[in-house]
């Protein structure tokens, strides 16, 4: 107890999961790189979520607002036992890049501005964007990489002209490197939040990088167009990661590109509203050793992600994502009785008068002693949008402080931010919120080589979980 792990050693797989075969595994500390220089954050698609996040980085720049549900921003970390008092910010603990030091380039399928698709998206009230129309409009998205097959309740006139897939990603690639050199940007990262695609099966073609380059000059249907700009980012050596539930960069050809050329890359699909609250209330439920026979989730919104959504190939991404969580979070293999008839639907409806403000309902059938049922429900009126913004600063943050500690391939310590974590090969996914928070906190002390948090302390002997991460 309350020895002090040397700088830099090998840390426990479990906490830090993909760090383990993705990070230097010696006795030296990391080194990372400074923050110098600006950051060019890429977004393919200008939707909400987008233009949410870019006004609301000039927001808090001008000093107009705050950046809520940051954890770079406001997250504070707990080093060393508690009667040490060490509590810094996380972003004086760990070098990241200053919200200053942020630029914005994006594709869409549509022409309109930061400004006039914030308008259109309707989250953030016309006062606020009117304070900051000249930095939104100066955004002006590129030609989007974009097929309607792959997203069928969506056109758009703005798009790039290619013979083969190929061609289209070299375009991106010439996008990515003149957006840099305008930005005069030191490095960049990538974070898709352009609109879900059709549910694809992991298929031949994306088995290793051969077969996905041959795929992509011979059109292959199964590489879909966010494969494409993934595969344009690792190119450029560029982080990636997926906001959305399609499988993008989640494919064997792709992340074993990340490794080898040391991008790192996460996803999938922001975990926001719903599922959020589904991966905050399931713990707890499985920590009190309380069965659950029913969890029926349903939610109405209007924006364009939920007309996307009203197409039965985009939804059955999105469901397949949502789904997964209370299987992994309650384990009902191990637990049989608690678990094992547990039945859980998701519904989503497209509902326009709601636009982003979703309506999230959920009625939870829990069971106690003796197995007495009881109820729970929970009505979230929720904005989508202003859940996501600050989840898309944190991953280009934290995906860019990766990179400038030599980390590489799938960043399982982000899976605090996804719906359906991407975890390397033989590693389940971690839903739980808590775990996930630990692990993210652990990897930051790690790299920092401070000791990791076991709440095992040589004061007193604690055994209820820190409240203080
Ligand atoms: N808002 C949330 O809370 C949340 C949570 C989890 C996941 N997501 C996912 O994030 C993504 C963005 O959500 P949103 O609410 O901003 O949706 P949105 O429809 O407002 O924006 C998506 C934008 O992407 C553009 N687009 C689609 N395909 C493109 C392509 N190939 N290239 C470039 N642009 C493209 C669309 O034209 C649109 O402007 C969606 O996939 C959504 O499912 C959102």
């Amino acid at each position: 107890m309350g020895e002090r792990r040397s700088k830099g050693a090998a840390p426990d797989p479990w906490i830090l999961g993909q760090l383990d075969f993705a990070a230097p595994m010696s006795n030296e500390s990391f080194e990372i790189r400074p923050a110098d220089g600006g950051l060019l954050v890429l977004l393919p698609g200008l939707g909400a979520v987008s233009t949410t996040f870019v006004a609301g980085i000039q927001a808090i720049r001008r000093g107009l607002a705050l950046p809520v549900g940051s954890v770079t921003q406001m997250g504070t970390i707990r080093l060393g036992k508690r009667p040490e008092g060490r509590t810094p910010l996380i972003r004086d603990f760990v070098p990241l890049a200053g919200l200053d030091d942020l630029s914005f380039a994006a594709w869409d399928v549509f022409e309109d501005d930061a400004y006039t698709a914030a308008m259109k998206a309707g989250v953030l009230e016309p006062t606020l964007l009117d304070q900051i129309r000249d930095e939104l409009s100066a955004v002006r998205p590129m030609r989007a990489v974009f097929d309607r097959n792959y997203v069928k309740k969506l056109d758009g006139p703005f798009v790039k002209a290619g013979a083969t897939k190929m061609d289209l990603a070299e375009m991106l690639i010439e996008d990515i490197e003149r957006s840099r050199d305008a930005a005069g940007a030191a490095r960049a990262v990538m974070i898709w939040c352009g609109s879900t695609e059709t549910f694809l099966e992991p298929s031949p073609v994306h088995d290793d990088l051969e077969s996905f380059e041959r795929g992509l000059r011979e059109n292959d249907p199964a590489i879909a167009p966010s494969m494409i700009y993934a595969y344009a980012a690792l190119r450029c050596g560029i982080p990636y990661a997926n906001g959305a539930p399609n499988l993008s960069v989640d494919i064997p050809a792709l992340t074993r590109m990340a490794s080898e050329n040391g991008s790192p890359i996460c996803g999938k699909d922001f975990k926001t509203g719903q599922t959020l609250m589904k991966t905050i209330l399931a713990p707890g439920f499985k920590a009190r050793m309380l069965g659950l026979n029913g969890w029926f989730s349903t939610n109405i919104l209007g924006n364009r992600d939920g007309e996307v959504l009203d197409d039965p190939g985009s939804f059955r991404t999105k469901e397949e994502s949502k789904l997964g969580v209370l299987d992994y979070i309650l384990q009902p293999g191990k637990y049989p009785d608690l678990y094992r008839d547990l039945y859980h639907k998701v519904r989503i409806n497209y509902y326009p008068p709601r636009k982003d403000n979703k309506e999230g309902w959920d009625n939870i059938d829990i069971f106690g002693w003796l197995g007495y049922p009881m109820q729970i429900k929970v009505d979230f009126l929720c904005r989508d949008s202003i859940l996501a913004a600050p989840l898309v600063l944190d991953l280009a943050l934290f995906l860019d402080l990766s990179s400038r500690a030599g980390l590489r391939g799938i960043q399982e310590w982000l899976s605090f931010y996804f719906k359906s974590p991407m975890s390397p090969p033989g590693v389940y996914p971690e839903h739980d919120l808590f775990i996930q928070r630990k692990k993210l906190a652990n990897t930051l002390r790690y790299l920092r080589g401070e000791d990791m948090i076991h709440h095992l302390g040589e004061y007193t002997l604690e055994t209820s979980p820190e409240a203080s991460d």
